[in-house]
């Protein structure tokens, strides 16, 4: 027999017994916890899912006290070390690593998919020029759902395939027409004799010469940073694109939806904002008034603190150590060594240490990123493009999962009820505030 927990209810006098299953009950057990037969059951109340697992999952796994990130099963430090982002792409969506001609199938087909209709290009230029790129990429994700209707039909396997690599091949496009409608320049289309990073960095920054070359660390760094944005299980985005596409909304819209959660500053938002931050603190000397302003309550400590790591993430250890290699490049950001000061004052501070404040993921991307010649506004943008693979990964699990059904949470009413209507020339400004 598994573990019980037995749950008494003093309203009832009854004794109640529940599985425990995965060091978890289930919500829907509690409903049999009834005052009279009028009672609709009891529900738990988890704002903002703080102790909720919406779903099984076997794509990654966090061990948030020990800092741990595992795609598949493969510990993330042995990923960015050994793979490719292509190939960590396949393992995530797939469940394990391609042999060598999967992963060249894999290559050529998305590859093959990254050029865009020209209706798509049409619409972005149909976007003010100084719109924010991450608008830009939203807007135009969820555009493609015009121009791929047959995505409807989410649920056929090939299908859905198709649509996964049209939008992990597409997505570099996007981003790279984005950037370069807002800065005025033409578009570059794909180039299918490059690597995924190579030919991002290609529609990115190519100008007149026939034929764009990457300074190859560069484009290494940049893919194993998008390895590592690549999933981070049930987090804002993640959630966004579960709980959309659970209404079977095409994969596009639910794309775009996530891309859009993304884009705030408390999730991939927060790497536009670190460089902000460095920025006004301006100098390692001003660092420790910038703390004490923070614990003071005026703002946060931008790139700081987790909801699942309780301990350094480790993506930012790995970062950290891209970008020496990437300094050595295109020389040192000096925005690195106020960030490191802040780093180091904050995890002496008791503040920080007491709620188990570490830098996250988006601490030291941005300045790796800045260094490189992306623009801050770009960031998140890049964030994106990698994550798209998890979103994707989320959804398919979720569309196979014979336990989900569309998402639908519970709430707990607080307003009024069975209100005495009044015609409108009887309703008074006074009336109407009061009232609401
Ligand atoms: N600076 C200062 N104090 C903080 C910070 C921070 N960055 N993060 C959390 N705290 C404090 C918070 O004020 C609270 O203190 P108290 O208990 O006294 O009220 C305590 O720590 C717990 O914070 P919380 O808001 O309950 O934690 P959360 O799990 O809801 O929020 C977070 C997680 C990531 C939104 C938050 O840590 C934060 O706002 N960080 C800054 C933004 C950021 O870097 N986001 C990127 C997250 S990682 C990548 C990604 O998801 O895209």
């Amino acid at each position: 027999m598994g573990d019980i927990i037995a749950i008494s209810d003093s309203r009832t006098g009854r004794t109640y017994t529940l599985p425990i299953e995965n060091g978890t009950i289930r919500a829907m057990d509690l409903r049999q916890l009834k005052t009279g037969p009028d009672d609709f059951g009891l529900m738990t109340y988890d704002p903002a899912f703080m102790n909720t697992a919406s779903c099984r999952s076997s794509i990654s796994f966090i061990d948030g006290d020990k800092g741990i990130l595992e795609y598949r099963g493969y510990p993330i430090e042995v990923l960015a070390e050994n793979c490719n982002f292509l190939e960590v792409a396949y393992l995530l969506l797939f469940g394990n690593l391609p042999n060598g001609d999967e992963l060249k199938g894999w290559v050529y087909e998305i590859t093959h998919h990254s050029m865009l209709h020209e209706s798509t290009k049409k619409f972005t230029e149909g976007i003010r020029y100084n719109a924010h790129p991450m608008s830009m990429l939203v807007s135009t994700v969820a555009a493609l759902s015009a121009v791929y209707p047959d995505a409807r039909d989410v649920q056929s396997a090939d299908n859905r395939l198709l649509q996964i690599k049209r939008l992990i091949g597409k997505m570099p496009t996007i981003a790279a027409m984005s950037y370069r409608h807002s800065v005025g320049f033409p578009y570059v289309y794909p180039d299918n004799d490059l690597s995924y990073t190579e030919n991002f960095m290609n529609m990115l920054w190519k100008m007149v010469e026939p034929k764009y070359v990457a300074h190859p660390m560069l484009a290494r760094a940049l893919d194993v940073l998008f390895i590592l944005h690549a999933d981070h299980e049930q987090n804002c985005s993640a959630n966004a694109m579960r709980s959309v596409g659970s209404s079977l909304a095409d994969p596009y819209l639910s794309i775009a939806a996530a891309a859009a959660a993304l884009s705030g500053p408390l999730h991939g938002g927060a790497n536009e904002e670190v460089i902000r931050m460095l920025d006004e603190i301006g100098t390692k000397e001003n660092v420790y008034d910038y703390i004490r302003r923070v614990k003071d309550g005026h703002g946060r400590l931008m790139g700081f603190g987790h909801r699942i790591y309780k301990n350094y993430d480790p993506r930012a250890k790995i970062i950290k150590w891209i970008a020496e290699q990437v300094f050595e490049v295109t020389g040192r950001n000096s925005r690195l060594d106020i960030a490191m000061e802040l780093e180091r004052i904050a995890l002496d501070d008791e503040y920080f240490v007491s709620r188990r404040l570490y830098p996250n993921v988006d601490f030291y991307s941005g300045i790796i990123y800045q260094a490189m010649g992306f623009r801050p506004e770009m960031f998140t943008v890049l964030f994106a493009i990698p994550r798209t693979v998890g979103w994707l990964a989320q959804w398919q699990e979720m569309l196979l999962d014979p336990e989900q059904k569309i998402a639908r949470p519970r709430q707990i009413y607080t307003g009024q009820r069975m209100r005495e209507y009044l015609p409108l020339e009887k309703r008074t400004p006074v009336h109407a505030m009061e009232e609401v």
